[in-house]
């Protein structure tokens, strides 16, 4: 067995060898070359014998890897057109080899971060390919994804968690084959390359700009991120910050990535190997070194260049083309292609709803303000429901007492308190989390997994948070007086009941939350959903038999868990002063559970809405 001692580079694995698993679960490779970094370990085999590749050396028992300098990355008269005609982007051509930093400016609204989603294979062009290490990106995502970082402008990163714990998560979303101890090497390997690992345990939120930008780099590093594109990195960043960005990016060009970077800042275009120029409208004025701009486009003083690209972007892109020596006329249209899909086997599912749900509490609990006011919630509005007057409870009430509605109101005021704890349990959620999730979607995560893990972290609370309201309503006001109607312990059936109505509205929380643009709508789409439970579950404005009214009611989910807890409670009975025609409401178990299944059916059409909603705006841009 031989070692060769290989510099950070591409290795070309000779044909009848073949590139095993790297300990990071990239797909194995049977011949053809490969990004190499120093600090990479894979097995090297061949058909008799394996082999190893640790570091940088190669051990290897015919012929020792030959180092290539081919490009690797190649972008072909890329065009994105919209729907409605306009053109984003057109002809874009450039080639990237391993070990090359490539800057891609441009005035704002040029298309740059089209540019980039489009190469990293987050939007389909609408003519020409990219294609990595031979690879179409577009066609062959599924299994390129894990070689492509995508880091976008906005952080996708929690910032309640701490550095260690995010990318401990990220590592067993994107690495799901690895066994824990590999898991945490790679957590390691990322936090040391990006000098991180001071920082390992402070929370994202404590970070300076600059940090948290390379604790979004580390993310993608995890596995590997060969094809590294980031977008706009040091927005926001001091000059100092900026530079050690730039630094940084250059070292991990270095170490045999493609790294492309969109860039604002023209400070430190010195670094890089290669500069992409947009015009506006998405043309290209000038690809090639840094150095040759002056000699190329007559002047190196940004301000002139962009002004005079930005008044003629046509005779820019034109002059660039008479100088490149091409007449591309127009570009082919791209193939038509079925994206591979994502592709995930049950195990892995359920692997990836753990680590979403065990992510969830911890984000839950790490907001603390947040998590007071869950804990605190049920108790409030437990107290707020003892103010009913009266000691009947869900009793007989007396129609010359006190209050002689009492029963009724304490069903109502529960069944809001239900539908309230529930939709503001979860009414914040997906808005909030949608960049992360677009990243992560793309990266692997499935979105059935990742709405399961809400769904059970979300009704889980909304159940305990339920039982708490129930048991302290039930001692100050007693228990239901008319026996069970389907369950045997009538507590443990209006609990039941509540718990349901609680679920369901966290599922409404997370439907209108899949459906909002912004954390803006979020409060009037909280007050209209609770204003329509009120008036709607039938407990304090009589629906049944009114026109239209009752039709609408059905609609409501409160209108049938009320009907649950009041079928329980048997409130016809107990309450003289509620409508007595009320069907929904009849004390017996074919009534009960008829509501419950409706609202478990709620249940089903809203978490097929939300996973509908949440796979549309991860794919919109
Ligand atoms: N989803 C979209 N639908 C329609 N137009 C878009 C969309 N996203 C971006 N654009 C438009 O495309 C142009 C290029 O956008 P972008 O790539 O973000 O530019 P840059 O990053 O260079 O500032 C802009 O004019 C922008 O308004
Ligand atoms: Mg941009």
């Amino acid at each position: 067995m031989g070692t060769s001692t290989v510099p950070a580079g591409t290795v070309t694995i000779p044909s009848g060898t073949a590139l095993g698993r790297f300990t990071d679960s990239d797909t194995p490779v049977m011949h053809g070359s490969m990004p190499y970094a120093p600090n990479l370990v894979a097995e090297v085999n061949d058909s008799t014998s394996p082999c190893l590749l640790v570091d940088d050396h190669v051990h290897t028992p015919a012929a020792p890897p030959v180092m290539t300098d081919t490009g690797c990355l190649n972008v072909g008269v890329l065009g994105l057109t919209l729907p409605n005609g306009r053109q984003l982007l057109s002809d874009v051509s450039f080639t990237a080899r391993h070990g090359s930093l490539t800057a891609i400016i441009g005035p704002s609204g040029a298309g740059k971060s089209t540019l980039a989603k489009l190469v990293g294979g987050a939007i389909t062009p609408t003519t020409g390919h990219v294609s990595f290490d031979g690879c179409d990106v577009h066609a062959e995502y599924a299994s390129l994804r894990h070689r492509i970082g995508l880091v976008p402008q906005d952080d996708v990163v929690h910032h309640q968690l701490t550095v260690e714990a995010a990318l401990r998560y990220a590592a067993e979303l994107r690495l799901p084959d690895a066994t824990k101890d590999e898991r945490s090497a790679a957590v390691r390997r990322v936090l040391d390359e990006l000098d991180l690992t001071g920082h390992a345990h402070t929370r994202v939120d404590k970070l300076s700009g600059g940090q948290r930008k390379r604790a979004s780099v580390a993310m993608e590093l995890l596995t590997g991120g060969y094809l590294l594109i980031l977008d706009e990195p040091t927005t926001g960043l001091d000059p100092a910050l900026d530079r050690q960005v730039m630094t940084m990016l250059r070292r991990l060009a270095d170490a045999g990535r493609i790294v492309l970077v969109v860039t604002h800042s023209l400070t430190h275009l010195d670094t890089c190997d290669q500069v992409v120029f947009l015009t506006p409208g998405g043309k290209i004025a000038y690809c090639g070194p840094p150095s040759d701009i002056g000699s190329v486009m007559g002047t190196t003083d940004w301000a002139d260049l962009f002004t005079r690209v930005g008044a003629d972007p046509d005779a820019a892109n034109r002059a660039f083309r008479t100088r490149a020596g091409t007449h591309v006329a127009t570009a082919p249209p791209a193939r038509p292609r079925v994206r591979s899909s994502p592709g995930v086997v049950p195990r892995q599912l359920l692997q990836q709803v753990s680590t979403v749900a065990r992510r969830q509490i911890r984000l839950v609990v790490a907001d603390r303000g947040y998590f007071a006011f869950l804990a605190l919630l049920p108790f409030i509005l437990a107290a707020l429901t003892l103010v009913v007057p009266g000691n009947a409870g869900l009793g007989m009430a007396n129609p010359r007492g006190d209050d002689p509605n009492e029963p009724a109101k304490i069903i109502t005021l529960l069944n809001i308190s239900a539908v309230f704890m529930g939709t503001a349990l979860t009414i914040r959620d997906l808005v909030g989390e949608r960049t992360i999730f677009r990243r992560e979607h793309a990266a692997g995560l499935s979105a059935s997994g990742y709405l399961c893990a809400k769904m059970v972290v979300y009704c889980l609370t909304a159940a305990a948070q339920t039982a708490v309201l129930t048991a302290i309503v039930v001692i100050g006001k007693g228990a239901p007086t008319r026996g069970a109607a389907a369950v045997g312990n009538p507590i443990v059936e209006l609990y039941l009941t509540l718990a349901l109505t609680a679920a369901i509205a966290a599922l409404t929380g997370l439907a209108m939350s899949a459906t909002a643009k912004s954390q803006d709508q979020i409060l009037p789409m909280l007050v209209v959903a609770t204003m329509l439970s009120i008036v709607f579950s039938g407990g304090l404005i009589p629906v049944s038999g009114r026109i239209l009214l009752d039709q609408v009611s059905w609609m409501i989910p409160a209108r049938w868990g009320f009907a649950a807890s009041a079928a329980t409670a048997d409130l016809r009975a107990i309450a003289p002063l509620m409508p007595q025609q009320e069907a929904l409401w009849s004390h017996h178990l074919d009534q009960w559970f008829v509501n419950m299944t409706v609202l478990i059916a709620f249940g089903a059409f809203l978490a097929g809405y939300i996973r509908w909603r949440i796979r549309l705006n991860a794919a919109s841009r």
